[in-house]
């Protein structure tokens, strides 16, 4: 059923303005939108949407095609953080971070997206981005995208209480079509960077495990902190600060684990800076390279992957993929794979074969393209 359907039989009227974007797949750089470095994602097809239907009054009704049966009831002048059910409050947060002074009324929301849930695709900063965009159209705010992505995360790290770095809520709002964006954290100063893989005969395999382990959150916050702790005693502002030198000649004064995140960190954002000039100069073997070196560093220093995610990459690699690496915050979602077109079907159904060997639940897999960013899929 179209979301406008769905709205309507939700609501018994008509939504005024449909909203949508995407999900995303980072390429390189992660873990670094906290620390001030450049990443690399792109946004990927599948879209959360957002139909609006105006009310008169301040309140906000929410329902989803996810979370059927529900409808969450809340007012524009009395949000408070952690309010409603965990699904929306990504929504009531950025309509919290927009503040209530900008809002002339309420709204009914019915949101449906495509982008799975804890894929590590970012369907949050999704269906945050597609609301945000949304409401600036409707009300004819004209706030730029930057401005919009701090919104978004005000929302998920106030609201919501996930203290993420803003990568995915810029994406979201940022991408054009076969570019990935290279973002710098700290301005969201960015450049498109084409980014055409079937040119070569070559493309990105998106291997979600379907494992959300554990911990998730308390691992996510407990590695921004070292992070954060390592720059303090550098003596700089974010760990993008410190070039590599200076860093490896002031060992002594870190714990070791806290140098092993920071290593992470500072060598990921050297890695964005290579992928970028590999890019640029059709270099795919040493692209390949970058993936398995930030794998790496995620799996053995940030230490965020986990047996799904390294047995998908192994058997990637070991069939010829040019290189591969877990993506988002880790312990579960979803890894990608550079590969040539021709090894595709070999190299699905050798991750599927590796993983239920190993007693893995079957992988989801889907071919990334780089799509458009933040829409207005229908209005009036
Ligand atoms: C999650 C967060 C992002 C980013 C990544 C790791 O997706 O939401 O801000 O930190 O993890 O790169």
């Amino acid at each position: 059923m179209e979301i406008s359907e769905h709205f309507h039989s939700t609501f018994g009227y008509s939504p005024t303005l449909i909203s949508g974007a995407p999900g995303r797949v980072n390429l390189i750089g992660e873990h670094i939108d906290y620390n001030g470095g450049d990443v690399l994602p792109f946004a990927i097809s599948e879209l959360a949407r957002a139909a609006f239907g105006a009310r008169t009054d301040s309140k906000i009704r929410l329902a989803s095609s996810q979370f059927p049966g529900e409808i969450i009831e809340a007012d524009t002048h009395i949000l408070t953080p952690l309010y409603g059910q965990m699904w929306s409050r990504y929504i009531l947060g950025v309509f919290w971070a927009v503040g209530s002074a900008r809002l002339a009324h309420g709204f009914d929301i019915y949101i449906d997206s495509s982008v799975p849930i804890g894929a590590g695709l970012s369907s949050s900063a999704a269906v945050e981005a597609s609301v945000a965009y949304g409401l600036n159209e409707y009300f004819h705010w004209n706030m730029s995208m930057p401005d919009l992505a701090r919104i978004c995360q005000k929302a998920e790290n106030d609201f919501v209480g996930m203290p993420c770095g803003i990568m995915d809520q810029s994406i979201a709002l940022m991408a054009t079509e076969g570019h990935a964006l290279l973002l710098d954290t700290r301005t969201l100063a960015s450049q498109q960077i084409p980014f055409d893989l079937a040119h070569h005969g070559l493309e990105l395999l998106v291997i979600d495990t379907r494992v959300h382990h554990e911990l998730v959150d308390g691992g996510y916050a407990e590695r921004r902190d070292s992070c954060e702790k390592a720059a303090e005693i550098l003596g700089v502002a974010t760990l993008r600060e410190i070039s590599r030198e200076e860093f490896e000649s002031r060992k002594s004064e870190l714990d070791a684990t806290t140098y092993l995140r920071a290593h992470h960190a500072v060598t990921e954002i050297e890695r964005v800076h290579r992928a970028v000039d590999a890019l640029a100069a059709g270099e795919f073997e040493e692209l390949g390279e970058l993936l398995n070196q930030s794998h790496h560093s995620l799996r053995d220093e940030f230490t965020v992957s986990c047996p799904e995610l390294d047995c998908a990459v192994e058997t990637a690699n070991a069939h010829g993929a040019l290189g591969a690496r877990m993506i988002g915050g880790g312990y579960g979602g979803s890894a990608i794979a550079l590969i040539k077109s021709v090894d595709a079907e070999n190299i699905k159904l050798k991750i599927e074969g590796a993983f239920a060997k190993s007693g893995f639940i079957e992988p989801h897999f889907f071919t990334a393209l780089p799509s458009a960013g933040a829409q207005i899929i229908q209005q009036g």
